[in-house]
């Protein structure tokens, strides 16, 4: 979700100091500053045009500037012609391939669905109809087909100033947002969590396959099952769930995974925002919701539905915060939140099979100041019988990240009797332990990082990449080595090597592959390659996608005209070799949009992505030619047509005349 404040603090999309929280993190767990002064100073042992690959620290600037010669001369493994960065209403993708919109928020899944109509809509219409805000997109294989399989995506969220005509009003000049609805809020909701939708390639394009058997909204309203340790729990109980564990719905579903059995997983990750309402003073959950940012009220859904509203139904957020998995085969199935992976502000959920048969998922909680996670299952990955896999999510073990000034990286067991977490701390069980995942990182000295989200194992390196998006908070005597910039505003990558290339390894190797920003500005500290070209850096990595051949895949949010000058876009980076740490721009997208997704189909010859709210950011955007919200269709915003940029879409990019994607 956006990061950048808009100047109009009226629309929720643009709230991003409430979006990710306001740092909530307590402790003074790992901020090293005296250490920093060894390792990563703030201003870096080089500066500007060569402060390239600051990735081994030992390294002396000479010895990095001769290998930037060498990185210059070549080596990439991207041939692409990269596009040119900047800002407008379009979106752009490198020479000789087509970027074509496949889904756009409204398209219909169903044979009886209503066509997309802004001004008719209903909840009714909207949970047979592809949801809003899409970002996670994965791809799973219909008899082990590139070119036929169901795409899967998650709604993160919903924008109303861009969803509801006449919402916005200008009264004394300034856009004013009206109350939602109940109407409008069964919209939001049925609008929400995400779709499963099959689709084909023909004659070298992608068709959505309309009601495709395996064709299926998710929504706020979806029933779930809660299992794993936490499920029955008196603490998810609720007035509609005496048993603890069924769930209505799920929300802010941001980045998310499929496992290797071919399920679809679904990170909940802003969970605070759904949440008005007061506890009684003095009440059990009170440090819980509070290290959670909740309640936020920054969705009006507490006022037409109690579960929403803490001081009428205390437990419903423990509900949330949960990785939820599907079993995309059956329509009807059950979608279960897996509380063994913990809760806190998920932000994806990717996994690799490690060499003993243990699948192991990597997960980052996305605020200022939060960790880094991993999940490894008890049992081993069946890949005869995909019915022995469906309940590996319940047992395993959830370790957090301890990054050492050295380049060593401990991964802590989240254990119920292990350590400091026990009735002493207040836990009474591994439940308790679960559902309170953040104060027990805290409590066992894990890494506050800088806003960890999508981190991505790489099948044919063995290298993980963890995506740290920005942390404007965090000081200088907080700056350790793997957050080593104080204000860090374009967030920075980290490489890590698990011991013995074992995926399910306590302990590893990290470094930093790529501090981010602009190169050129010696103050910002940015370290990519001098062969990265003035198009090709970028700020605020968030998603990320390893292709086919092993290479790594970012996507951005929070750029713009402001902050660097630039819209957000899906780049590729060289981590091997030569050209390490040089990044190109390969598709960018229209002005207010974050770009999620990526992901490659197994044959490499497509990438999907995901434009979110495009149009967003509170003001007009000057390159629209009109407001970013809509007062009034037929007044403020006369050529409204339901292709115009302004829906968020899924995008498949595809080379023309077929082939590999930048081979
Ligand atoms: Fe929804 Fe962390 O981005
Ligand atoms: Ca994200
Ligand atoms: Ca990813």
């Amino acid at each position: 979700m956006t990061e950048h404040r808009s100047p109009d603090t009226h629309f929720r999309t643009s709230l991003l100091e409430e979006n990710d929280g306001p740092g909530t993190n307590p402790t003074d767990n790992q901020t090293m500053g005296e250490i920093i002064a060894a390792r990563f100073s703030r201003r870096g042992f080089l500066q500007g045009s060569l402060a390239a690959t600051a990735i081994a620290a030992t390294v002396s600037p000479l010895a990095l500037i001769l290998a930037d010669d060498a990185r210059a001369a070549g080596g990439s493994a991207f041939s692409f012609d990269e596009v040119e960065a900047g800002v407008d209403d379009k979106h752009h993708v490198a020479a000789g391939y087509d970027a074509d919109v496949l889904l756009r928020w409204g398209d219909p899944l169903f044979a009886d669905s209503p066509d997309f109509d802004p001004a008719k809509q209903s909840a009714q219409a909207q949970e047979r109809q592809f949801g809003y805000n899409n970002d996670y997109v994965g791809y799973i294989p219909i008899d082990g087909s590139a070119e036929h399989g169901l795409l899967v995506v998650n709604h993160e969220y919903t924008n109303p100033h861009l969803m509801f005509p006449g919402l916005v009003t200008i009264v004394e000049g300034e856009a004013k947002q009206a109350p939602l609805s109940k109407e409008q809020v069964d919209i939001e909701m049925a609008a929400h969590g995400g779709t499963i939708v099959e689709i084909r390639k023909v004659s070298g394009k992608w068709q959505v396959v309309r009601d495709g058997k395996l064709n299926r909204r998710i929504t706020s309203n979806t029933e779930m099952a809660l299992s794993g340790p936490a499920a029955g729990h008196d603490r998810v109980k609720t007035s509609a769930d005496p048993t603890g564990t069924k769930v209505f719905g799920t929300v802010n579903n941001c980045a998310g995974g499929v496992t290797p059995w071919g399920t679809y997983v679904m990170a909940e990750e802003n969970i605070h925002g759904y949440f008005s309402g007061e506890l009684q003073e003095g009440h059990k959950e009170a440090a819980n919701y509070k290290r959670l940012g909740i309640p936020e009220g920054a969705y009006e859904w507490a006022a037409h539905y109690d579960r929403f509203d803490i001081g009428k139904e205390p437990n419903e957020p423990n509900r949330f915060g949960w990785i939820v998995e599907v079993d995309v085969n059956d329509p009807t199935s059950v979608p279960r939140k897996r509380t063994a992976m913990g809760r806190f502000k998920h932000e994806g959920a990717e996994s690799i099979v490690a060499k003993d048969g243990r699948v192991v998922f990597y997960l980052g909680d996305d605020e200022r100041f939060d960790y880094v996670y991993k999940f490894v299952t008890a049992g081993k990955f069946n890949a005869e019988d995909r019915a022995a896999n469906m309940d590996l999510l319940d047992d395993g073990t959830l370790y957090v990240a301890k990054f050492a000034e050295d380049g060593a990286v401990e991964w802590l067991p989240i254990v119920f009797g292990q350590g400091p977490l026990t009735a002493e701390n207040g836990f009474a069980s591994q439940a308790d332990v679960l559902i309170e995942t953040r104060r027990a990182a805290d409590l066992l000295g894990a890494t506050k990082m800088d806003r960890p989200e999508d981190i991505q194992p790489n099948p044919t390196t063995g290298k993980v990449y963890v995506m740290l998006t920005n942390n404007s908070k965090r000081k200088t005597d907080q700056v350790d080595a793997a957050n080593p910039r104080a204000e860090n505003a374009f967030g920075h990558i980290i490489e890590i090597v698990e011991d013995g290339g074992d995926f399910t390894a306590t302990k590893g190797k990290w470094e930093v592959l790529l501090k981010c920003g602009d190169p050129s500005v010696a103050e910002v500290g940015a370290t990519f390659s001098t062969a990265t070209t003035a198009n090709g850096w970028f700020g605020m990595p968030d998603n990320c996608a390893i292709d086919a051949a092993g290479r790594l895949w970012v996507s951005t949010d929070g750029q713009g005209p402001k902050a660097t000058g630039r819209t957000d876009g899906l780049w590729a980076v060289d981590t091997e070799g030569e050209a390490r740490a040089t990044s190109k721009l390969f598709f960018r997208v229209p002005i207010g949009a974050e770009l999620c997704g990526p992901l490659f189909t197994p044959d490499d010859q497509t990438a999907f992505v995901a434009v979110q709210h495009p149009a967003d950011g509170g003001e007009d955007w000057e390159a629209f030619g009109r407001p970013s919200y809509y007062e009034d269709l037929s007044t403020r915003w006369p050529d409204f047509k339901p292709d115009m940029p302004v829906r968020p879409s899924v995008v498949a990019i595809t080379k023309q005349g077929g082939g590999k994607i930048a081979v």
